[in-house]
Formats: C-alpha cells, structure tokens, sequence
C-alpha cells in the first residue's frame, strides 16, 4: 500500500512511523480481509505512476477520485469529503475567494488537485512545492501570496501557525478514495464491502473521533 506520509492528520510520521486516519483505515480494512499490509512512503506524485506499474496495489493517501485519474487507476467508494481552503497571512483582507487569487502568487503542492484548481484561473502566479509544509514555509515567508490545500491538512498548518488564517469557501468539493489497479474490479468490490461495514459497526466514526474534532 502506497501513500505520502505528508498530510496530517491523514498520513504522517510520528517518530519515524507512517500514522494517521487513512493508515488506520486501511488497517482496519486489511484486517478485515485477513491481509498484511507492506507500507511504501513516496512522493505524492509518484504513487500514481507506481501502481501502474504495479509496483503498488493499492494506493491511500487522501487522494481525491477525480475524473482524470479514473481514467488510469479504479477507485473504491469515497471515505471522506473535503475541500480545497485558501491559506493567507492573518492580516491580509485582500483575498477573500478563489477569484481574488487573480494577480497573486499562489503556491500549490506539485500533482495535488489543489495545482488543478488554481492553475484554472486566469492570471495566477502559480508556485508548485513538492510538500505542503515548503508551501507554507514560502508562504511565512512572504515568497507567495498565499497557498491553496485541501481543508484538514490546512486547518492544521493554521493551528500550529498562528500567523496564517484560512479562507473557507464553498466550491471545490472533493471526494476521497482508495485508488486500486484499473483492472482490479474484485479488490475494489472487496475493499467497498468492508468500508460499508466499518461505516455500519461505529469502526469508522471512530477513527473520525481519533483524527478529527
Ligand atoms: N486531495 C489532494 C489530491 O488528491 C491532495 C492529496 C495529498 N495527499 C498526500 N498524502 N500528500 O490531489
């Protein structure tokens, strides 16, 4: 199982060791098929690639199904729904929505949907990072004017930097799911079954409770 152990409280590390909701998710789920996990942490845009080449067999990583990547890989049903937030500096008013992005520098992260979002509006300046936490850094440090990310990996880079404050908006919906080989149609019916009973039996609400509040 791939994943990019760059997005809290999603997957991260924690002393050396690949933690968070999708990790204990996808526990839950192997456990449940009576299966071992091998866990490979890469960069976010090499896990794609990487399950192509069957390198990977299954990929969790916050990763949204968007209709482009249907396209080469088979999703599961969504675990989760987030959103794309703008993050600006506290005392910056002049950014208030997605269109306010026009002129500014913004940073993305390279290959998240958030680079797709911002790389459709006209007149941005965008920076593509490798990780959210070099966007961030560049954003503290006045290189960009401003970072877009997805809404809980945001709220969490606003609580431990006081010094940034995130822009709510209401577009940019996005599912989250489990991203297995195009031709792996039995792993993607085994995988919804056992999300549907983790949802049903209280495992899932749990975890929401662990990673989210
Ligand atoms: N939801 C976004 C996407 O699918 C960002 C996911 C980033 N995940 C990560 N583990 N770094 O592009």
């Amino acid at each position: 199982v791939g994943t990019n152990a760059e997005f809290e409280p999603f997957e991260y590390l924690q002393n050396g060791e690949i933690v968070g909701f999708d990790v204990d998710l996808m526990e839950e789920i192997a456990k449940s098929m009576g299966k071992e996990i091998e866990w490979k942490n890469i960069a976010f845009d090499g896990l794609l690639p990487a399950l192509q080449a069957k390198k990977l067999d299954v990929i969790i990583a916050g990763m949204t199904a968007t209709e482009e990547r249907k396209k080469t890989v088979a999703f599961t049903q969504p675990y989760y729904t987030a959103s794309q937030v703008i993050i600006v500096k506290e005392g910056d008013n002049s950014i208030k929505s997605f269109d306010d992005l026009k002129g500014k520098r913004v940073g993305v992260m390279l290959g998240f949907t958030g680079d797709t979002v911002v790389s459709e509006i006209e007149g941005v300046k965008v920076e593509r990072f490798n990780a959210a936490y070099a966007g961030i850094m560049a954003l503290k440090a006045d290189k960009v004017d401003a970072v877009v990310l997805d809404s809980e990996p945001a709220k969490n880079y606003a609580k431990q930097n006081p010094e940034l404050k995130l822009i709510n908006t209401d577009v940019a919906k996005e599912e989250y799911a489990i991203a297995v080989g195009k031709n792996d149609k039995e792993l993607v019916e085994d995988i919804d079954k056992v999300l549907i009973e983790l949802k049903a039996n209280g495992t899932y609400d749990k975890l929401l409770e662990k990673y989210f509040n």
